[in-house]
C-alpha cells in the first residue's frame, strides 16, 4: 500500500524511518519531506496546508492512507476536505478532524473540555474584548507568576509566564490588541503549576486507543532549561518517574476521562493525542492537548516501538484498533537536537552539514535539511536529532553525544545537559 505522511521534519523522518520498515507498506511519499525523508520514500514538493495539491498528490501516486504531521493543517480542516470530495473521502486521514483538533487549535476550548469532564488542570478564565476589564482581578485573585496564553496557534510562542503583575496586565491587553493576530482574540489565564512536565501518547480510531511509550522534552534553549523556549533541544523516553503508580493516574485521571468526554461531546478523533502533562508531587494536571505526536518527543518514541506502527495506523483506518497490538522496548532511547546558531532567534540557512556517513549505533533523524545539487544543507532552526539506544539513559545519552560530535555545520550548537533533571 502507498502511503503519504504530511509534513518535514524530525517527528515526520521518525514516521518514515518506522513504516518503511512495515511489509505493509510498498511506497512512502513525503509532502514537502527533508534530506532524509528523500532516503527512504519520494518527497512530494507539495505544502501540507494547500489542501488541493494533497488531494492531487493522492489521486497522482495511488496513496491509500495519509498521516498528518503537523498540527497546522489539522487545526485548518485537512481531514474534513478529504471527508467532503467524493474520491477522497475513501482515502483515510491519520488525524483529527478539524472539530477535535480544537484540542489543540484552541486553548480556551481544551481548558473549557478539560473542566467540564472533570480531568485535572490549572484553573483559568478567559478573556476577550467584551470581559478585558475584568482581567485585572482575575490575575491578582492569582499567586505569581502568571501564564498568560493567547487562545490560537501562534507558532508556539503564545504562551507568557510572567512574574510582575503589571507586565501581565499589560500582556493581556497586547494579546487582546493583536500582539500574535487573530491567535489573540481570546487571552487564557491560568493558575501556575509547578512541577515536572512530560508528554504521553495515545493513538485512537474513535472508539479504543492504545498508549504509546511516554517521553521528556526539552525546550529552553540553554542548558539547566534556560534561555528561551524552542520546539524542542532533546528528548529522553522511558522517563524514570513515570513509573507503573504513576501511568495508572494518568489512564484513570486523564486519558479514559478524555476518550469518554470526546465521545460524550459527539467529537470522532482519529489519530495520535498528545498529552502534555505536569506531575505536581505525583498528581499528573493536564498542561495542553496536541493533536498530533511531539516533535522531538517523536524521535525516542518511534524508536522505541519494536511491533509494526503501520499495524496501529492501519487499525485507525479501519476503526479496529482494539484487534491490535503495540510491543514497546524496556529499554531507553535519547535524542539530542543540533540546531542552527542563533535559534530560536534568526539564523542562517543552507549551511553544509559534514559527518552524516560516520555515525554508528545511532539514528540521525533529519529535522531541517534539504538537497542542494549533491550535499545536504540546514532548511531550519532544528537540523538534525541524534537518537541513542542505551540499556540506561546514561548509556543512550552517551551515545547521543558521542555521534552529535562527529557531525557538524557552521555554527552549530546542541545543549549539552539532556536528562540532566531525571
Ligand atoms: P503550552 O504551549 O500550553 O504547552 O505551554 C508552553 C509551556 O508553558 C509548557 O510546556 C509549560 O512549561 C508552561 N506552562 C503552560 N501552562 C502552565 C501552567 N499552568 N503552569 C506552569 N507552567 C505552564
Ligand atoms: N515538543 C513539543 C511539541 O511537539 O509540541
Amino acid at each position: 500500500m502507498n502511503i503519504l505522511i504530511l509534513g518535514s521534519g524530525g517527528r515526520e523522518h521518525a514516521l518514515t524511518w518506522k513504516l518503511s520498515q512495515s511489509k505493509k507498506v510498498s511506497r512512502i511519499f513525503i509532502g514537502p519531506g527533508n534530506a532524509g525523508t528523500a532516503e527512504l520514500g519520494t518527497n512530494l514538493p507539495i505544502n501540507p496546508e494547500d489542501f488541493e495539491s494533497v488531494g492531487r498528490a493522492v489521486r497522482d501516486n495511488d496513496i491509500k492512507i495519509v498521516i498528518v504531521g503537523p498540527e497546522a493543517p489539522l487545526v485548518s480542516g485537512i481531514h474534513d476536505y478529504f471527508l467532503a470530495d467524493g474520491f477522497l473521502k475513501s482515502i483515510p486521514v491519520i488525524g483529527p478532524s478539524k472539530s477535535a483538533a480544537r484540542l489543540e487549535g484552541s486553548k480556551d476550548f481544551a481548558k473549557d473540555f478539560l473542566t467540564r469532564h472533570g480531568i485535572p488542570t490549572a484553573a483559568y478564565k478567559t478573556f476577550d474584548k467584551s470581559n478585558a476589564s475584568l482581567a485585572p482581578a482575575f490575575l491578582r485573585s492569582l499567586e505569581p507568576p502568571y501564564v498568560i496564553k493567547a487562545d490560537g496557534l501562534a507558532a508556539g510562542k503564545g504562551v507568557l509566564i510572567i512574574k510582575d503583575i503589571a507586565e501581565a496586565e499589560r500582556e493581556v491587553n497586547d494579546i487582546l490588541g493583536g500582539k500574535f493576530g487573530t491567535a489573540g482574540q481570546k487571552v487564557v489565564i491560568e493558575q501556575f503549576l509547578s512541577g515536572i512536565e512530560l508528554s504521553v501518547f495515545v493513538i485512537t480510531d474513535g472508539h479504543s486507543y492504545i498508549l504509546l511509550p511516554e517521553a521528556k522534552d526539552y525546550k529552553r534553549v540553554g542548558a539547566g532549561d534556560t534561555g528561551l523556549n524552542t520546539g524542542g533541544m532533546g528528548a529522553v523516553s522511558p522517563v524514570s518517574f513515570a513509573g507503573k503508580e504513576f501511568m495508572a493516574r494518568v489512564k484513570e485521571r486523564i486519558i479514559d476521562p478524555t476518550m469518554k468526554g470526546l465521545a460524550e461531546d459527539g467529537i470522532v478523533y482519529k489519530g495520535f493525542i498528545f498529552f502534555g502533562l505536569i506531575n505536581v508531587g505525583g498528581d499528573p494536571f493536564v498542561i495542553e492537548y496536541n493533536a498530533r505526536l511531539g516533535d522531538p518527543e517523536s524521535e525516542v518514541v518511534i524508536p522505541r516501538i519494536r511491533s509494526d506502527l503501520f499495524e496501529l495506523i492501519e487499525g485507525v483506518a479501519e476503526g479496529n484498533l482494539s484487534e491490535r497490538e503495540i510491543v514497546t522496548d524496556p529499554g531507553f532511547f535519547t535524542t539530542v537536537m543540533l540546531v542552527s546558531g542563533g535559534y530560536p532567534g534568526s539564523y542562517e540557512k543552507g549551511i553544509e552539514i559534514s559527518g552524516l556517513g560516520k555515525t554508528s549505533d545511532c539514528v540521525v533523524f533529519h529535522a531541517g535539511t534539504k538537497i542542494s545539487g549533491n550535499k545536504v544543507v540546514t532548511s531550519g532552526g532544528r537540523v538534525l536529532a541524534v537518537s541513542s539506544p542505551g540499556g540506561t539513559m546514561k548509556e543512550a545519552l552517551e551515545g547521543s553525544y558521542r555521534n552529535a560530535r562527529l557531525l557538524s555545520f557552521d555554527k552549530m550548537y546542541f545543549r549539552p545537559d539532556i536528562g540532566f533533571d531525571l
